[in-house]
């Protein structure tokens, strides 16, 4: 049995499933104990410093800690560029400015290059004799046999490291993202409420300043009412005092004071029912109780009260109600207000400008639907114009300014179906058919 097949079974054996150092210093300690070496050691080479750096280290069948060089002028870099080095003697006596095999007292030298897969040396195994070598060609030979699986385990390792280095970047890049994101979202968040403080505020700026354009007609009439008043009151003391006032001209005064009075407290009156509907406009469900109706039959009831103001315009009023009880739950002042304010729009808008041949008709349709129901109220009329949709349901648009609209009616019916009934309100328009305001409304229990 030769020197191979009595080393290598056992050596194949000891490298199984071992990696990295492991790996290293387990074959280091194995071959250093089958060639007799007094120093065997693998290392990596960094042709940039040119130096080797020792991967494993083994002396005496001991693992020795790693150490760094510089190859100039040492058969280290012989071995770099390419070439098997074996120097059985005398190696001290070549290499005599290697000052470190000098002090060793190295004789013999041994060295294989590491090739990795694209041919190129990247490392390097080594025995170090203090004797001369007797089986050089036998050393040789087995570096060389295993120098293929220390490239290879030296590439896999290197490519390991890389990775991990890989995925940490890659981690911190995603966490650097994610915190990028969160970031951005937060800004998103912040931005989306601030436009909606904006736009509410804008919203409440525009109401405001319909409440001060309606307010200030009647205020300002009263105001002047009042001064006019109180001039004549003055004139007539005046007059009083200096006895210089005649019965006609008191009774003047009182009669224009009377006459002024009256359109003072007229358009001080028209200020308190303009309150009292903004106060609406901001449904307050406190001030109407929940209460458990038949619907067909309330609705029956308020159609009935509606039926003689509208008859008075030419108007008919029909309802398609379901022919049974039907218990809802609601608010019915609410829901009284809503019915109440479509009817009189359609009354008051859709057949303005119909023929006079023309039969003015309002339309009231229920119809049950899941958890709730779906009325209808529509006319014949003449339909809203795209435009006056977009706008119909902003407080104070009208199209009736100084004839009797203040836009407050749409504005309050979107409210209450939208927050104190929790419905919907969807309307169907054209000029053909006319208006269908459609409510969505569920039962509230
Ligand atoms: N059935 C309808 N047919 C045609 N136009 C309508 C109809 N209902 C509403 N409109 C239009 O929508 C506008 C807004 O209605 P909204 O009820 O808010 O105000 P208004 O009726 O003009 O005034 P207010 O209700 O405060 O007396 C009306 O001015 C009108 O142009
Ligand atoms: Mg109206």
């Amino acid at each position: 049995m030769n020197a191979f097949e009595r080393y290598l079974p056992q050596i194949i054996k000891s490298l199984k499933a071992t990696y990295g150092t492991d790996f290293f210093n387990s074959l280091t300690l194995q071959l250093n104990q089958v060639i007799g070496a007094d120093y065997t050691f693998i290392a990596k080479l960094d042709a940039k410093r040119n130096t080797s750096r020792t991967i494993s280290l083994v002396a005496k069948g001991e693992v020795l800690d790693n150490f760094e060089y510089s190859l100039h002028n040492t058969p280290c870099a012989d071995v770099s560029g390419d070439a098997v080095c074996i120097h059985p003697q005398n190696i001290s006596l070549l290499y005599p400015d290697d000052l470190l095999l000098v002090e060793m007292g190295i004789e013999g030298y041994i060295g294989t290059p590491l090739q990795d897969s694209e041919g190129c040396v990247t490392g390097i195994v080594v025995a170090l004799y203090k004797n001369k070598i007797e089986d050089a060609d036998f050393i040789a030979s087995l570096f060389e046999l295993f120098s293929g699986r220390i490239s290879a385990e030296i590439e896999r390792e290197e490519k390991q490291q890389q990775l991990t280095k890989l995925n940490a970047t890659l981690e911190e890049k995603v966490q650097h993202r994610t915190a990028e994101l969160s970031d951005s979202i937060e800004n998103l968040l912040f931005t989306q409420d601030q436009l909606i403080e904006q736009e509410k505020m804008a919203s409440l700026g525009g109401l405001v300043a319909g409440v001060a354009h309606e307010i200030n007609t009647p205020l300002g009439v009263a105001v002047l009412s009042s001064s006019i008043i109180k001039e004549t009151l003055f004139k007539l003391s005046a007059q009083l005092n200096k006895n210089t006032l005649s019965k006609s001209e008191l009774e003047n005064g009182l009669h224009k004071i009377k006459e002024i009075e009256r359109s003072m407290s007229q358009n001080l009156s028209k200020a308190a029912t303009l309150v009292r509907s903004f106060k609406q406009v901001a449904v307050d469900s406190n001030n109407d109780d929940l209460a458990t109706l038949d619907l067909t039959l309330w609705l029956s009831g308020l159609v009935a009260s509606l039926k003689p103001t509208l008859s008075n315009q030419n108007i008919t009023i029909a309802t398609k109600l379901p022919n049974k009880k039907l218990r809802f739950i609601t608010y019915p002042a609410h829901l009284s207000q809503v019915i109440t304010n479509i009817v009189s729009n359609c009354a008051m808008h859709a057949f303005d400008q119909c023929q006079a041949s023309h039969i003015h008709q309002i339309q009231i349709t229920l119809k049950t639907q899941k958890s709730g129901v779906l009325l209808s109220i529509g006319d014949n009329g003449m339909g809203i114009t795209e435009d006056i949709k977009r706008h119909m349901f902003e407080p104070f648009y009208t199209t009736k300014r100084g004839k009797g609209g203040t836009g407050l009616g749409l504005s309050i019916v979107n409210n209450i179906v939208k927050s104190a009934l929790n419905g919907e309100l969807i309307v169907h328009s054209s000029a053909a058919q006319g208006t269908t305001f459609e409510l969505y409304l569920p039962s509230r229990v």
